[in-house]
């Protein structure tokens, strides 16, 4: 029996992990996303599983095989829908990691048939998308921890802890936007944490999966955890 093992150290929890874009369509066959790949929630969700925990898995569109991994997996295309998806489950959730790049505006509304080219410009209206780590962060309950995310490309402490606080997240975690290697598409990562109890963490260039095991190592010195 091996006492120092972390295979288990996450059974009996439940997770809800919110990863890769989301797509707002314009009409039938145009919509506005990001470059988001889902990668980096795709690795939590495979180190949650693996360390034990139930993984529920609310996926944007992503060239990702989520079906193998036997996560619960809801398939979504927008904010609005991720939302929906993740309120149904949020009460059951001890643990929600909100690493989706959720498009922040989306048209007013998609046109119900493919707009056709007109004239040189076109003007687009746009309104705010609900913020899901938000609305789901009013709804915390003492015994649940949120994890956030954020990329900055300037101020990016100043801007990460804000976050932290706005949105009642325990940590979050910030990915290096200006690093080669680092964030979007790529497979490795260098990511700061910063909790909401000052604690703070500064990982090296690594892979996705090891800066997974990083995180979830991270999400366990949250005081709610112990
Ligand atoms: N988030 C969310 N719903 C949104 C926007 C963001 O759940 N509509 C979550 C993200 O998944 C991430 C965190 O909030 O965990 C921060 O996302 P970010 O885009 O950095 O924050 P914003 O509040 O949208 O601020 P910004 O103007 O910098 O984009
Ligand atoms: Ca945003």
């Amino acid at each position: 029996f091996d006492f120092f093992s972390k295979k288990n150290d996450f059974s009996g929890r439940k997770v809800l992990i919110t990863l890769g874009p989301t797509q707002e369509a314009i009409d039938p066959v145009r919509f506005i996303s990001n470059h988001s790949s889902g990668k980096m929630g795709f690795a939590i969700a495979k180190a949650f599983q693996q360390r034990g925990a139930e993984v529920f898995v609310i996926a944007g569109p992503v060239a990702l095989d989520l079906s193998q991994k036997g996560f619960q997996v809801t398939h979504v295309s927008s904010a609005k829908e991720m939302y929906a998806a993740a309120a149904k489950l949020h009460a059951n959730i001890d643990i929600c990691v909100f690493s989706a790049a959720v498009a922040d505006y989306a048209p007013l509304e998609a046109a119900p048939e493919k707009i056709k080219k007109q004239d040189a410009e076109l003007t687009l209206k746009m309104v705010k998308n609900v913020d899901i780590a938000f609305e789901l962060g009013k709804l915390k309950r003492q015994n649940q921890i949120h994890v956030g995310f954020a990329l900055e490309t300037e101020n990016e402490e100043f801007h990460a802890k804000a976050k932290l606080d706005k949105k009642n997240f325990d940590l979050i975690v910030l990915n290096s936007a200006r690093e080669e290697g680092a964030g979007f598409r790529h497979d490795t990562n260098r990511v700061k944490i910063f909790h909401r109890d000052g604690k703070t963490f500064h990982s090296e260039l690594a892979l996705k999966s090891e800066i997974a095991e990083l995180i979830l190592d991270e999400v366990k010195k949250a005081p709610v955890w112990i």
